[in-house]
């Protein structure tokens, strides 16, 4: 039987485009028909606002639910979207507290999620892929993800000049989780984010991305910078909902194949 693949996608910074990833990968994994569920763990629910068929706010479901309330478990509350093999438990503004709570909960609180899905086996078979939306830190709800995943990917946009400042706080958490807490954690890819080959700063940094990380550690396929992408986000949709033609769906396909190339490559979602 196929294994669930889970990714964290991650990066302390905000407005990199992970939200946009976990969603247009989400989408774009469905396409190579895959069955996906998205656990949305940012206060700011954007992912949510999405692809939820409801106000995030609105549903007793939330992530913050199912990190808080020992009884609700992650296969009775994730919801429909408009696509059938696309499923979500959404983010929730309550998540912003959460990090207060788990600190002090009496059980260990940043295994919180990893112990949801290691104790729901029905999720791991009927998803190939789970993909987290992390909040734009490096604090316990990120370590939950991280802990809980097996492969993380960090998108990092190749528009600014500030695009690494910082990411060597990301790298350090993440050998504390595998030191501790998660052997099996692996970075899956860098996925370079608002990318245009027009410019030498975007280029530039391209170079220098796969200087720090590796060659070998970033994805072939990078986003371009595309307004169908702001577009299809002011109107709540994916790109391929909004803009099949558009280079972001190209790109989107393109990284969800490469997604499931490397995984099914290292032994996961096989
Ligand atoms: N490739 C892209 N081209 C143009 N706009 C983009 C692209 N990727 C993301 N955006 C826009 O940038 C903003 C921030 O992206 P988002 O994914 O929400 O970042 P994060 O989740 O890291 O905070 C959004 O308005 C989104 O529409
Ligand atoms: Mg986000």
């Amino acid at each position: 039987m196929a294994k669930c693949c889970i990714l964290s996608v991650c990066n302390h910074k905000g407005g990199v485009g992970k939200t946009t990833t976990v969603i247009n990968l989400a989408d774009g994994l469905t396409r190579l028909d895959k069955n996906v569920l998205v656990l949305d763990m940012d206060a700011q629910a954007n992912a949510s606002h999405t692809l939820s068929k409801e106000s995030p706010y609105a549903s007793q479901f939330t992530m913050y639910n199912v990190l808080m309330d020992k009884a609700k478990i992650l296969s009775t509350s994730y919801q429909d979207t408009r696509n059938d093999k696309l499923k979500i438990i959404p983010g929730h503004i309550s998540l912003a507290g959460a990090e207060h709570e788990l600190r002090s909960s009496s059980i260990v609180g940043a295994l919180a999620l990893q112990r949801k899905i290691e104790g729901d086996p029905v999720i791991l078979d009927t998803f190939d892929y789970i993909i987290v939306d992390c909040p734009p830190s490096l604090g316990l709800l990120t370590v939950n993800a991280l802990i809980a995943s097996d492969y993380y990917i960090v998108p990092v946009e190749a528009s600014s000049i500030y695009a690494l400042h910082g990411i060597k706080f990301l790298q350090e958490i993440v050998e504390d989780v595998k030191a501790q807490a998660n052997d099996n954690l692996s970075l899956l890819g860098v996925l370079v984010t608002m990318f245009d080959h027009r410019t030498n700063i975007s280029k530039a940094l391209r170079t220098e991305i796969g200087r720090h990380f590796g060659k070998e550690n970033v994805f072939g396929t990078a986003i371009h910078r595309n307004t169908a992408i702001e577009q299809a986000t002011l109107n709540r949709n994916t790109i391929f909902e909004h803009s099949p033609r558009a280079a972001g769906s190209r790109d989107y396909l393109d990284i969800a194949k490469e997604v499931v190339r490397r995984s099914e490559a290292r032994g996961s979602a096989i």
